[in-house]
This record gives structure tokens, C-alpha cells and sequence, in this order.
């Protein structure tokens, strides 16, 4: 199969350039100006973007969680996926307590199984080195593509790790070559808060930001680079919300310490205002970290713009509010802590970033592409536009208009985060490898066609030499 895409605005990281692409199996196998090419299909991208396809690191797919399971398995949450312009996302892989990283990967590639529309690879999450894996077994992970760890410093009770986890996980890290990423909060002072609340008669879904207050994300951020720094390893923060935690990010990178931080789509437009809304609806918003004040939105845009934050992830772990959150109803602390997103990033940074003057056209690249492939290890066969990369592309129409509603979307959650925001500019067509998932703005991916991809080390390129431009 070869797909010849003619007189786009080919638009990488570093560079915007009118060209047409040739596609041929699964790979990019020439650019160049008014390619007079046969091919099975060809596809006229004039007046459109061709941008890499999207790579989200940070999703929870039919994960269990708070009580309950993410309403979205790896059909409709790639479904969703797709239809937003990614083409590529890094899941998490919970730990098991009491199991070891083999069995809770096993569990996590059986959801996966004949469900998959696009590429994904795993982090492990680990939650007990006591009585569950080893860290013999944690070390020998990088080899399976698995190279990334994860640690949750919040979830009291549930996946919180204590701070010897932490640190004996990122002195594997710095030996194995494997990335740690971190939920930096303080979860045993949001413990004592929450009870208290509680205590006091405090049940609506606002004091679930009132009990984490952005000190605590300041703290935790500080203490993981700290440890990080110690122990040798590149530490990731992940869902960067406040101003508290980008200023010790910003501080590591100015003294060029490895440390990168990521925020998520809703950071930017979810204020705290949002979770005082009546009848419940403010549920819908209990996510964590969660809202914060609105000046912080600012600080965030601002810290995408200079890299102090380097990635947009969605942190998509949707729920149905009526059912699912609706378990909160009496008791805010029982509200299953996540929210969607993952349709809507392309679509919403788009728009509010580059449509507004907020970054550049290259930098929303950079952010929601080339970074997160970088970062992760799978770079350069994705994440960019290249001869030898892997064929995954999104044609962008910038003009287009598109009604944002649960209704309209793919996620089978029951509301949208951006219930009704009009934006301009959203997805045409994406090719996965080369192959048609998205036609028109409708999937067309048949379920088994995603893959598994073994990631490689951090600092390390994936399949580089395939790659020859
Ligand atoms: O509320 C959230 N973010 N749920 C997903 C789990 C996590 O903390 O990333
Ligand atoms: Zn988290
Ligand atoms: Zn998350």
C-alpha cells in the first residue's frame, strides 16, 4: 500500500515547509516538492497541516481505580485517540500489591489484546517492592521496552509508595537507563486534611481542591527532584498544575539537572471555580492535582512556551459521572479521581495555544509529538516527519470547525471536560503505519491493527538507524 500526500504544510518541531510526502508500507520513504508519483491512494493536503501524529504519555485505560474501573477500555479510549490526531500513547501498567511486574504487565497486555486501533507502550507503576517485585525484576524491565517507572507520592492507602520505594526505584533508574516519573503530591498531609474535612461535614466535590492545596504539589515536586538528583536518575513530573511545581522544575533546569515536567490539556482551561458547581456537576472536575485558581492557567502557557514544562499529556482516565462519580456523592473523597481528554488535546491546544498567539505552530509539535517521543524512547520512529519514520500522520485541517460535545464523542464517558467549546481547526485524516484510521473526521481503524512497541532507553533512539533523514 503507498498513500502519496500532495501540497501540505508539512509541519515538523523545527520546521513548517509546503511539501508532498510519500508513503510506502508503514514507513515515510521520500519528501520532496511536486512528486509526480503514482501511489494507491493520493490524498490532496493543500490548505491543510501534516503534522507527526500526536504521542499522549500519560493515559490510564480500563485501569481500576478508586473503587471502580476507567470507563474507557483500549477500544474506545484509542477510538478516541485516533479521532484526536494521536497515534501513538504510553499507558500505565499498575502494580499489583502482593504481585510481581511480570503478572501485572501480563494482566495489562491481555486488556490490550486484538482491542488495539493504535501503537502503545506501557510504564510500570510500581506500588510494593516488599512482598510484590523485585528490584532485580524492576531492573530487568528496560529490556521487554518497558522504560519507565513510575511512583505515585499521593493515593494514601491505595498506590502511594513511601519515600525508601521512591528512591530505591531511581537508583535502579540511574543504573538500568530507565526514566522515573513521579505524581508529585504529599500524600500524607492531603490524608490528615481530607480526614479532618470529613470530620467537620465537608462532602462537596470543591474539597477535594481544598484538601490538596498547591503547597503540597510544590512540596513533593521539590522532594522527588531532590532524591532524583541523589540517586543519579532523569525524573519526569508528571500533570504539572501550579506555580508551586513549576518553580523547583524551573530551578533543576536552569542548573541542568535532568528533570522534566509535564502539564495536561484541562490544566489550561479547568479552573477551581469549576468543582463549585451545583447538583454534583462538580464532580466531573475532580481530577488530581486538581483545578487550581485561573492565574495559574497563565503560568502554565508561560512555562510550555519557555520548556520549563516540555510535554501536553491528557492524563485521560474517564469515568461516567452518572454512576461512577455519582459514588461520591455523599463524600467527596470517594469520587473516582480522573477525567477525559484524550480526543480533545489537538483540537484544544490548537486553538487556545497557537490560535491565540499563546506558542508556536512548531512548539504545539514539539509539546504533543516530538517531545513525548523523545522523552519516552520512540523517537525517531515517531514523533516527527522523516524518511524511515514510521507513517504516522495527521492532516489538519486549521480552518475546520468543530463543536466539541460528549455526544459527538468517541469516549464512552457521559460528558465532555469542554462540553460545547467551538474550536477552529481539527483532524482530517491520520494514518497509523502508513494505514487509514481516520477518513473524513470518522475512524475507520479496525480493532488489532495497533501495536505493542518496545521502547527504548531513555537518551536512546529508537530504530535510528532506519531512519536516514
Ligand atoms: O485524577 C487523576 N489524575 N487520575 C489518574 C491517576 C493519576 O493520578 O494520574
Ligand atoms: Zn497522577
Ligand atoms: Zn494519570
Amino acid at each position: 500500500m503507498s498513500v502519496l500526500i500532495k501540497g501540505g504544510r508539512v509541519v515538523t518541531a523545527t520546521d513548517t515547509t509546503v511539501a508532498d510526502v510519500l508513503v510506502e508500507g508503514e514507513r515515510i520513504s521520500l519528501i520532496g516538492s511536486s512528486l509526480e508519483l503514482e501511489a494507491d491512494r493520493v490524498i490532496d493536503a493543500s490548505g491543510s497541516y501534516v503534522l507527526p501524529g500526536a504521542v499522549d504519555p500519560h493515559t490510564h485505560l480500563d485501569m481500576p481505580f478508586g473503587g471502580t474501573t476507567t470507563i474507557d477500555d483500549v477500544e474506545s479510549g484509542q477510538r478516541a485517540a485516533a479521532r484526536g490526531g494521536t497515534t501513538c500513547h504510553v499507558d500505565f501498567c499498575i502494580q499489583a500489591p502482593g504481585t510481581s511486574f511480570s503478572e501485572s504487565l501480563a494482566t495489562w497486555k491481555a486488556k490490550a489484546e486484538g482491542k488495539q486501533l493504535i501503537d502503545m507502550g506501557y510504564h510500570i507503576a510500581v506500588t510494593d517492592l516488599h512482598e510484590g517485585g523485585s528490584l532485580e525484576e524492576l531492573a530487568s524491565l528496560p529490556a521487554e521496552g518497558i522504560t519507565s517507572y513510575k511512583l505515585f507520592m499521593a493515593y494514601k492507602g491505595a498506590l502511594m509508595v513511601d519515600d525508601e520505594t521512591l528512591f530505591r526505584t531511581m537508583e535502579v533508574a540511574a543504573e538500568t537507563g530507565a526514566l522515573v516519573m513521579v505524581h508529585a503530591e504529599n500524600g500524607d498531609a492531603i490524608d490528615v486534611l481530607v480526614k479532618k474535612a470529613l470530620a467537620e461535614g465537608h462532602t462537596e466535590p470543591h474539597w477535594h481542591a481544598l484538601t490538596r492545596p498547591p503547597e503540597t504539589e510544590g512540596e513533593a515536586t521539590n522532594r522527588a527532584i531532590q532524591l532524583a538528583r541523589v540517586a543519579g536518575c532523569p525524573l519526569y513530573v508528571v500533570h504539572v498544575s501550579c506555580q508551586e511545581a513549576v518553580e523547583p522544575i524551573m530551578r533543576a533546569r536552569e542548573a541542568g539537572w535532568d528533570v522534566w515536567g509535564e502539564t495536561c490539556t484541562q490544566y489550561f482551561f479547568v479552573d477551581y471555580t469549576f468543582l463549585e458547581r451545583p447538583d454534583f456537576e462538580g464532580a466531573k472536575y475532580v481530577y488530581t492535582p486538581p483545578p487550581r485558581d485561573k492565574a495559574n492557567q497563565d503560568v502554565l502557557w508561560n512555562a510550555v512556551r519557555t520548556d520549563v514544562l516540555s510535554a501536553i499529556s491528557t492524563d485521560h482516565c474517564a469515568f461516567l459521572w452518572d454512576g461512577q462519580k455519582t459514588l461520591g456523592r455523599d463524600d467527596f473523597s470517594a469520587i473516582p479521581n480522573g477525567g477525559p481528554g484524550l480526543e480533545n488535546r489537538l483540537q484544544m491546544i490548537h486553538h487556545f495555544g497557537v490560535g491565540e498567539g499563546r506558542i508556536s505552530l512548531n512548539r504545539m509539535v514539539e509539546l504533543l509529538c516530538t517531545n513525548p517521543a523523545k522523552l519516552f524512547g520512540l523517537y525517531p520512529r515517531k514523533g516527527t516527519i522523516a524518511v524511515g519514520c514510521d507513517a504516522d500522520l495527521v492532516i489538519f485541517d486549521p480552518e475546520k470547525r468543530h463543536t466539541i460535545t460528549a455526544a459527538g464523542q468517541q469516549s464512552k464517558t457521559d460528558y465532555n471536560l469542554y462540553e460545547g467549546t467551538e474550536v477552529v481547526g481539527d483532524v482530517e485524516t491520520v494514518l497509523l503505519r502508513g494505514n487509514v484510521i481516520v477518513d473524513g473526521g470518522e475512524v475507520v481503524a479496525q480493532p488489532g491493527i495497533g501495536q505493542f512497541v518496545k521502547r527504548a532507553r531513555f537518551g536512546e533512539q529508537l530504530d535510528a538507524a532506519a531512519v536516514t533523514a
